[in-house]
């Protein structure tokens, strides 16, 4: 049999926005990517809660079921497409089709962001494999890039504005000095956010992201609940003008760093400088920022979510995993052999940052404060009095910028700070990234 005459069957567990578009893309691409990987893909079987539902795309019908055993049981599919998404039922139907000896491709940022070790187990011991390339930035090749193209460099660290929603809301906040609140209410209305948009909002969804991200680069094991976060909800339009005019922008930043003593891995609102590549990524774009040490900085930008942007990386995965089974060689997650490293309490972890300080406006409250931080070794790179901005007669504003510190002392020295006479309020506390 010649190698375009082979068949690989897969079975879509969902078909919404992510099954849509992988369905389009292995039928409208078929003869494509059957010419690119030696053999033909066939949709056997595709999972749905709903069999007569209208999905705006012709589908046999009878290649449609809501039995999971009709996939799951059946010997001839070699590879299940998760991407119906959740967690328990997606975990527990991931599990058996390890078990039974199934290739898994999921986009399912949850279910990887808690169990990835279980499943990466679960492939090495049933000789096949599970692809997770769409769970991260959509269309960014990512994680592909981090198991294959860095796999010989060491990944000091990777940062990425890494979810749409919040970039779309301080992209607009930004340019147009609109109030969150506002701005949320809009991208509400045009799709760009949820109606309950807490995971997204308040960081969660960025955490599951960078907690995969940060496994894969350090070849270790990072969950989503090791992760610090810090969503967006408190950032004022005013914090944004005033950021603005010293040169920042504000994001919100996935982080995670290598450091020999442990790994930092945190989620929070960063002033990234204006002429830094990721202040230009606007919108619901997605950018990831690597620093290896070989390699030096790079950064990828790209669709971090829809349709055909996530569809090409599920595809992608398959196509990869159709490869590994026509040549028949062993299955190799690239996620094997990795050694557990500690995740640093926030308290550990190194950052600058930008402090905003309301005082009375009297003499010597300055001079307090400066020697509060000297007392606790953190060091001031910038110190502005906003007297033309003074929010009230008798009150004004103090903006510090640190150099690098360590959290635990920071946060030390705010809480000082609270203590002495003539300080009324710190208004704001952003970290800061080069
Ligand atoms: N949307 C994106 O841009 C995007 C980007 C990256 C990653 N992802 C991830 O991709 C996954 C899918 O997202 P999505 O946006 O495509 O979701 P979606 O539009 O809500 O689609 C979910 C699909 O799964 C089916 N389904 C759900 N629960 C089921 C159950 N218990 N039994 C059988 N079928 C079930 C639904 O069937 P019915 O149609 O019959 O209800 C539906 O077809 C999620 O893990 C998500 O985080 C999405």
């Amino acid at each position: 049999m010649s190698l375009n005459q082979q068949v690989i069957k897969v079975g879509l567990l969902g078909m919404g926005t992510v099954g849509r578009g992988t369905y389009r893309m292995l039928t409208d691409n078929a003869e494509y990517i059957a010419r690119r990987i030696g053999a033909k893909v066939e949709i056997k079987k595709i999972l749905v809660r709903d069999t007569t539902k209208d999905r705006g795309i012709q589908v046999d019908p009878a290649i449609l079921t809501s039995s999971i055993d009709e996939i799951l049981n059946d010997p001839d599919i070699n590879i299940v497409i998760e991407v119906m998404g959740g967690v328990d039922l997606a975990l527990d139907y991931m599990r058996r089709a390890l078990k039974n000896g199934q290739n898994v491709v999921t986009a399912n940022k949850d279910v990887m962001a808690l169990h990835s070790k279980e499943l990466f187990d679960l492939a090495l011991t049933n000789n096949c494999n599970i692809l997770f390339g769409a769970s991260v930035a959509g269309a960014i090749p990512i994680i592909r890039t981090l198991r294959k193209s860095l796999a010989s460099d060491r990944v000091e660290s990777i940062s990425g504005i890494i979810n749409g929603t919040t970039n779309y809301i301080l992209t607009k906040m930004t340019n147009e000095g609109a109030d969150f609140n506002e701005v949320l209410k809009e991208a509400q209305a045009k799709g760009y956010a949820e109606a309950d948009p807490t995971a997204d909002v308040e960081g969660h969804d960025a955490a599951r992201k960078i907690a995969i991200l940060a496994s894969v680069a350090f070849n270790t094991h990072v969950t989503a609940d090791d992760v610090y976060v810090e969503g967006i909800t408190k950032i004022s339009a005013e914090d944004i003008a005033y950021v603005k005019e010293l040169g920042y922008i504000i994001k919100l930043l996935g982080i995670a760093k290598f450091r020999p003593e442990g790994i930092e891995v945190r989620v929070h609102p960063t002033l990234v400088p204006q002429k830094h590549l990721m202040a230009s990524v606007g919108g619901v774009f997605n950018a990831v920022f690597v620093k290896g040490s070989a390699t030096g900085d790079m950064m990828f930008y790209g669709q971090g979510a829809g349709e055909l942007p996530t569809a090409s990386a599920v595809v992608a995965d398959i196509m990869d995993i159709s490869g590994d089974i026509l040549r028949n060689v062993p299955k190799i997650t690239g996620c094997v052999n990795y050694t557990d490293k500690p995740v640093l309490p926030i308290g550990e972890s190194e950052s600058r940052f930008y402090i905003k300080i309301l005082i009375d406006d009297k003499p010597g409250v300055l001079a307090s404060i400066a020697m509060v931080f000297g007392n606790e070794g953190v060091s001031l790179a910038t110190v502005i009095q906003q007297d033309a901005k003074k929010p009230t007669d008798d009150t004004t504003e103090l903006i510090f910028i640190t150099h690098t510190a360590r959290e635990k002392h920071l946060q030390n020295v705010l809480h000082c700070i609270k203590q002495l006479s003539g300080v009324k309020d710190i208004a704001s506390m952003i970290r800061v990234e080069r």
